[in-house]
């Protein structure tokens, strides 16, 4: 009987840290896991992180369109990235740590 409840302790530990962990995306593990692979070369005309030049008349849209942009996709910037195993919340914060620089 032991080994069966210490691996169901292990299991619920194991959920509430994926549960915390999904309430507090990792903007800059997403950047670099799904969006640094054009927004830090500028492929396929992305904008670059960091270049205030292409960032100023995006960040004009407002918030609310950049993160639409990024969850919807917008011409040849891919829905999510292309990675829609993620949630709205990680693209989310993935976009405010790319644009942190420029803000
Ligand atoms: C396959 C390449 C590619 C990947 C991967 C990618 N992007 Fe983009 N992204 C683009 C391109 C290209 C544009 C410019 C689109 C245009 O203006 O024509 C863009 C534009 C954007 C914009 C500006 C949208 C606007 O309204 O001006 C945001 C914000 C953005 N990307 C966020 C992200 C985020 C966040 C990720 C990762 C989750 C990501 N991108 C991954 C290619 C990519």
């Amino acid at each position: 009987m032991r080994p069966l409840t210490v691996a169901l302790l292990a299991g619920g530990a194991t959920l509430v840290f994926t549960v915390s962990a999904q309430a507090e995306p990792d903007g800059e593990a997403i950047y670099n896991q799904a969006c640094m692979a054009c927004h830090m070369t500028g492929a396929a005309g992305a904008p670059i992180k960091g270049d205030e030049a292409a960032w100023a008349p995006r960040l004009e849209q407002g918030m609310d369109t950049l993160y639409a942009h990024s969850i919807d996709g917008f011409q040849a910037m891919p829905p999510k990235g292309g990675h829609m195993g993620l949630s709205d919340e990680d693209v989310k914060a993935a976009v405010d740590f790319m644009l942190e620089p420029v803000l």
